[in-house]
């Protein structure tokens, strides 16, 4: 009876494991979605009854385990390096140039999509997967096996016993998937994730893989790191290895037999990504010999032997229907463009900045204005030419109000300033909304479940005023909102609780001082240790700290001198929100490595950017030269970078500006 049994489950497995490879492989799938889930559902009533015919490797198991720690590191077999950049056709000749003259004979290309996402390297031994790791620094990289196993695309056994394979691949999320999640994330006041990369790599950080398991993330594999038992001479012949040993490769590459053909399908691809269920931000030319590619070697962070041809910006042509303002938290009056919608890389867009008077004076800027439209960062699109040919005439301008759109307040533009600002203070709505925020946000004060559509509920309902009443909310209060069960009620509080425990520097920021950032409230507060003396320093004595101007200094004091703030704090101390405890000391390893900082970052400011590496002891300097270690590059760089391309620096694109600078840190 139980040989029969074994026999079953055997016969299951095998069949589940056919049936992912058709799916996510082949992309031919031969039973329906409800025949899969009653073979799995079959099996998981075997593996319950008789616990025997249980392993890791059955597709039962994919989510499994309690949540961790931490992530353990890995140190990776082979380096997993990164790619060089081309903005352009000329710097792709350029390459080709460059590694001709390294190699003999003519050399043939493949040309892949490159996938926006996170890269890992996947270990399978004896056929069997058992490491799945993000790429890290490249050297050493953390062990998210547990999470990688949740990804159903990704096979837990290979097709053959192969005796290792290590492939890298990249764990992307579906553009659906992401406008799905934001969604969810929204209706629950989280955070949103700016873009499917994100999402993606915050999903596969999470420690517990039960959240991992519900991401939907998929995967595609583009390169053979180690493989034992097998010989192979071409690229194009180990993408196919790949797929046959049951791994997804992505569909669309091109062998192109010389460097013009390989551009020519670069180009074909900028309209085309669109068509795509997935970001791509450019394709990768490889050259497809692995002979010529031992020749060519590295540098430092890269093989020479490909490179990224990555997309202009995407640029598209849609109306002005409107022109709203915004009220920020320091009362600036941002002017706001109500779009057409229009679909543009990946996303449809309906809204972009027009930054302030000055932008909109310039451009000449009217509301009903046909306009061309392009992601500048992220995710903020914006508005970059105006088509006057196209007006009708009945085009209106915008003209700035006097008062607040949103408090009836005073507005005023200082002299040297480009802001409008509203004067209601504390008394204006929108102020007191953005402001408690800001409070709550990430870099801020870090309380999670208390996101925008939160912050307005608590306020709307009357139950905060203040920042500070949030540390008093009860939880019969939380009770009585919208669709607040007992469980969120409970998260709230305890992510409330949790925050009165933030270090100095998180509270000095989150109070939300003019002019004072994320490094300058770190300066601050390793300086004076705690808020009270803070809030009485002189600007003699706030000038005499690092990183502070006189124009930092006296909006620090104009703020404590504010009574409403005055007693927002003492309120905020009764409460036992900590605001003593001294900010536990960086350690300065970033000192000796010189960096050049580049283009623009998600969330940083560029002094920002320059105060975080300087408060690491690590040094920024403005042109890039032989002595730049890093050059650190966001959306929009451009001459610095080639630069550094041209001198075989080291470029790092930045997403995530703390996680690169460990990165920094740990290779020196
Ligand atoms: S090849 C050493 N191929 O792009 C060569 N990379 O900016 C390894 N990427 O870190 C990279 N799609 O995460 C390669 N088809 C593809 C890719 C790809 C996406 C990512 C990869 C890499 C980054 C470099």
């Amino acid at each position: 009876m139980s040989r029969q049994i074994e026999q079953r489950a055997n016969q299951i497995k095998g069949q589940l494991e056919e049936h992912d490879y058709r799916y996510y492989v082949l992309d031919d799938p031969r039973i329906t979605d409800r025949e899969y889930d009653e073979l799995m559902q079959e099996l998981k009533q075997i593996e319950e009854q008789y616990p025997e015919y249980r392993d890791l490797h059955s597709p039962t198991q994919r989510v499994g385990g309690a949540p961790r720690a931490g992530f353990v590191t890995v140190n990776h077999p082979v380096p997993l390096l990164s790619l060089d950049n081309a903005f352009d056709e000329h710097s792709l000749r350029q390459w080709q140039q460059r590694i001709s003259k390294l190699t003999n004979g003519t050399l043939t290309y493949v040309v892949e999509l490159k996938i926006d996402g996170l890269s890992v390297a996947l270990t399978y031994d004896a056929g069997r997967l058992s490491v799945g790791a993000t790429r890290g620094d490249g050297t050493v990289g953390e062990d998210i096996t547990a999470n990688i196993k949740t990804i159903p695309a990704i096979p837990l056994k290979l097709r053959k016993p192969i005796q290792q394979l290590v492939a890298r691949g990249e764990v992307y999320m579906p553009q659906e998937a992401f406008l799905k999640l934001n969604e969810e994330r929204e209706a629950a006041g989280e955070a949103l994730f700016a873009n499917p990369r994100n999402a993606a790599a915050g999903s596969l950080r999470q420690l517990d893989p039960k959240i991992a398991a519900k991401r939907n993330l998929q995967v595609f594999v583009y390169d053979l790191l180690v493989l034992r038992g097998e010989e192979l001479t071409m690229h194009e012949e180990a993408l196919e290895f790949l797929r046959n040993m049951g791994l997804p490769v992505n569909p669309h590459r091109k062998i192109c037999d010389s460097i013009e053909e390989a551009i020519e399908y670069c180009h074909s691809w900028t309209s085309r990504r669109n068509q795509l269920s997935y970001d791509i931000d450019g394709l990768v030319i490889k050259v497809n010999s692995l002979q010529a590619r031992e020749e060519l070697g590295r540098t430092a962070k890269s093989p020479r032997w490909a490179i990224a041809y990555k997309f202009p910006a995407e640029q598209k042509p849609t109306t002005i229907k409107d022109i709203f303002l915004r009220v920020g938290r320091t009362g600036v009056l941002t002017p706001t463009a109500l779009l057409d919608p229009v679909h543009l890389a990946g996303t449809t867009v309906t809204k972009a900045t027009l930054h302030n008077e000055d932008f909109i004076i310039s451009k000449d800027i009217r509301v009903g204005d046909k306009v061309i439209v392009q992601k500048a960062g992220d995710i903020i699109p914006e508005v970059v030419q105006v088509l006057t040919e196209k007006r009708a005439g009945n085009e209106q301008e915008f003209i700035f109000p006097e008062y607040c759109p949103e408090c009836g307040a005073k507005v005023i533009r200082e002299e040297g300033e480009a802001a409008v600002r509203c004067q209601g203070g504390l008394a204006c709505a929108a102020q007191v909304r953005e402001g408690i925020i800001h409070f709550t946000s990430r870099n801020a004060m870090d309380i999670e479940g208390l996101g925008p559509k939160m912050v307005e509920q608590l306020l709307n309902s009357g139950l905060i005023k203040t920042l500070a009443d949030l540390y008093y909310l009860t939880k019969e209060d939380l009770l009585g909102l919208d669709r607040m069960g007992e469980k969120s009620a409970d998260n709230l509080l305890e992510a409330i609780e949790r925050s009165k425990e933030n270090d100095l520097y998180q509270l000095v920021f989150a109070m939300g001082v003019r002019h004072v950032g994320l490094g300058a409230s770190k300066s601050i507060s390793m300086h004076f240790k705690n808020l009270a003396a803070i809030s009485k320093a002189t600007e003699e004595e706030l000038t005499a700290v690092e990183d502070i101007g006189p124009k930092m200094a006296k909006s620090i004091i104009s703020f404590f001198a504010e009574d409403q703030n005055q007693a927002v704090m003492r309120r905020l101390m009764e409460a036992g929100v900590n605001q003593a405890k001294a900010v536990s000391e960086r350690i300065r390893d970033l000192e000796g490595i010189t960096f050049v900082v580049t283009g623009t970052f998600p969330g940083y400011g560029r002094k920002e950017a320059q105060a975080l590496i300087e408060e690491r002891g690590g040094k920024v300097s403005s042109g890039v030269s032989k002595k730049t270690d890093y050059v650190l590059y966001g959306e929009e760089a451009g001459s610095k970078l080639e630069k550094a391309n041209r001198l075989g620096i080291s470029t790092i694109e930045v997403g995530d500006l703390q996680q690169v600078l460990d990165d920094c840190a740990n290779r020196g």
